[in-house]
């Protein structure tokens, strides 16, 4: 076991509440990933959620936290300025409540999905930070005790190191992350606060960015936690192959580890080589958890092809979910549930 047997033990009896040991069924992720020590997750989205009652099953069944898809992005808690709609995203707080899940939070600060009413007025560098200041604290205030990570800032760096040109980034200089940290410790101290991005992985221009990034704002007492990789591969591109010395040397600084959107894409059709490759792709990221010291959970961006972003944004790639659009188990599935098996 990863962790000491005594350790889970004694956890086990503080923190799991009644009714926990049910929620996890053991032929499962979930039952897999509580005996190897971490989390287990997914993105969920809200309307297969309602509307799927076999997703819905699901999504309580084989998983220990979930992170909302789309609806705590800024365009969908407040789509018209001072309008909030909080009403998604809490059915998914309530949905984690009642199945003992933790929840992450998704996203405070991007470049995407904003709503029109920022992305297109005219606002001073002082407004736009006052701004941002706002629907963080009123984000994070909302959800204040409901919360284990934030995302608090997304995808701030380009795959060559340099800063993403962004409306934060533009307006406000690179100091908008410092404060986007700390007006987020503010309105809820308890939170664990991530940096979050994609090709992230392994070693690379970018996580050396991320690394001087986080050197700076621990020397500048910014409460910076976790460092959140997306790991969104492609069976085209391969693994990236130092990604465990990568999460330790963030660990080395202080911070927690998670992946947090893992899925692997294949181009189309998909022949059996791509879904052993695709396989490999999520077990390979998996032990690179496993074998860090501070890596706390890996969450899958959807788990059927039946709900999944891909074929919407990457022209004629998909199949990127451990489960059919049938909810029939690929190989990705078992090999995740294994790996976590012969770590527990
Ligand atoms: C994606 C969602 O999955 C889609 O439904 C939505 O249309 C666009 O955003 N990185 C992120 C996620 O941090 O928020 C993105 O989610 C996928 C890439």
């Amino acid at each position: 076991m990863r962790r000491s047997l005594i350790a889970a033990v004694a956890l086990t009896a503080l923190i799991v509440p009644a009714g926990a040991a049910q929620a996890a069924p053991p032929d499962t992720l979930r039952s897999a990933a509580n005996g190897a020590g971490i989390r287990i997750g997914t993105a969920v989205d809200m309307s297969a959620l309602a509307e799927d009652e076999q997703y819905r099953t699901l999504v309580g069944a084989e998983f220990s936290t979930v992170t909302a898809e789309n609806v705590m992005k800024w365009e969908a808690l407040e789509p018209t300025r001072g309008v909030h709609n909080y009403e998604p995203a809490d059915r998914l707080v309530q949905y984690a409540r009642a199945h003992h899940q933790k929840l992450r939070g998704h996203v405070l600060v991007w470049h995407s999905q904003n709503p029109a009413w920022l992305t297109e007025g005219d606002f001073s560098p002082a407004e736009l930070r006052q701004i941002l200041r706002e629907h963080i604290t009123d984000t994070v205030t909302h959800f204040k005790g409901k919360v284990w990570h934030w995302d608090v800032v997304n995808e701030i760096f380009n795959d060559d190191g340099t800063w993403r040109d962004t409306i934060w980034y533009r307006t406000l200089g690179p100091g908008f992350v410092a404060d986007a940290f700390r007006w987020a410790h503010r309105a809820d101290p308890a939170a664990k606060l991530y940096l979050n991005d994609y090709n992230n992985e392994g070693l690379s221009p970018k996580s050396d960015a991320y690394y001087a990034l986080v050197q700076q704002l621990k020397a500048a007492g910014v409460p910076v936690q976790g460092y959140g990789v997306q790991g969104h591969l492609a069976t085209q591109y391969g693994v990236p192959q130092t990604t465990l010395e990568n999460l330790r040397r963030f660990e080395r600084l202080g911070l927690d580890t998670a992946f947090t959107e893992v899925d692997v894409r294949i181009p189309l059709p998909a022949d059996s080589a791509e879904v052993q490759a695709q396989a490999q792709g999520f077990t390979t990221l998996l032990q690179a958890c496993l074998l860090a010291q501070r890596c706390v959970s890996y969450t899958l961006w959807g788990f059927t092809d039946r709900y999944n972003w891909v074929p919407g944004v990457f022209e004629g790639e998909g199949e990127a979910t451990p489960l059919t659009e049938d909810y029939e188990r690929k190989p990705a599935y078992r090999s995740i549930r294994d790996t976590l098996r012969l770590a527990g």
